[in-house]
């Protein structure tokens, strides 16, 4: 019979790490393993191709280390290489095993927070193009209008550490003043980046009265904790002493350093490799 092991959580850097916390504070009894491919990030403007070898190398590391459900907590691989990896790769190399991303949950939710039916949606240049969110939320809710702007500044100016800054001030304004042109009714704007509820301070001073912004950590909680309940078989093999790691693609001593920022608390990381060839 399979191990138990812990639940394995990924992005492509630190933005992971604003869903982590919100799982952790949802189902605190798991034992939780988090990786940030910080060697590789940005993957925002990465191709279609490479942000799904990347991501199926890190969920390859996940199921080696033990865990059986990863969840892909960034919108930029959920969009690019979810689908290919639940309907091509798990069958063939770990079909008791699941990946699960943000791009589902936060769609089959956003429709009840809008009364206009015009929602916005702000995202790396790779998730807007592969337009999945106007497809899956159009499955959920097909009278809604979804208006979606790249923001491809943004992730670097968060990585950077730059996020309060006059910098990050000039394109947060920019990019907001350009997805209000599109859809001037909007009154629900998602961060469909992970990285984005850094950004929370500085896009409130520039949103429109009666606009409501979301970020997806308390979404892809809830919809984890009901995922769990709907799947035994899968929640049998979660592991649940309360334990947190945390590993990194690059330099544990940048990732210690920042991932506070994101995370909320200090944490200790340790350094993975992952680039092992999967096929
Ligand atoms: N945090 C990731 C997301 O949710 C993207 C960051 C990146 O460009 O690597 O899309």
């Amino acid at each position: 019979m399979q191990k138990a092991g812990p639940i394995a959580v990924f992005d492509s850097g630190y933005g992971g790490l604003t869903v982590l916390k919100e799982i952790i504070s949802k189902l605190p009894q798991y034992d939780y393993l988090y990786l940030g491919d910080n060697a590789r990030a940005p993957y925002g403007n990465r191709s279609f191709d490479t942000v799904y070898h990347y991501t199926l190398q890190s969920v390859q590391w996940f199921f080696d280390q033990g865990c059986s459900l990863v969840i892909l907590a960034c919108n930029t691989a959920s969009a690019k290489a979810l689908r290919t990896i639940q309907q091509n790769d798990l069958p063939r190399i770990a079909p008791g095993k699941r990946v699960l991303g943000v791009i589902r949950p936060t769609a089959e939710v956003i429709g009840t927070y809008s009364e206009t039916k015009n929602v916005g949606i702000l995202a790396t240049n790779g998730t807007v193009a592969s337009d999945s969110y106007p497809i899956e939320i159009a499955k959920f809710y097909p009278d809604i209008n979804v208006y979606q702007e790249a923001c491809p500044m943004w992730v670097p100016l968060v990585e950077n550490n730059e996020h309060l800054s006059n910098g990050a001030e000039y394109f947060v304004k920019k990019n907001l003043q350009n997805i209000f042109e599109k859809g001037e009714t909007i009154d629900v704007l998602l961060l469909a980046c992970t990285h984005y509820p850094l950004l929370k301070e500085k896009i409130e001073e520039y949103l429109p009265v009666g606009v409501k912004l979301l970020s997806q950590g308390e979404i892809v909680a809830e919809s984890l904790a009901d995922y769990q309940q709907r799947h035994p078989e899968l929640e049998i093999l979660c592991s649940k002493s309360g334990t947190r790691q945390f590993f990194t693609t690059d330099s544990t001593e940048d990732f210690d350093n920042h991932a506070a920022i994101f995370f909320g608390e200090q944490v200790e990381s340790k350094h993975a490799v992952v680039e092992t060839p999967t096929n």
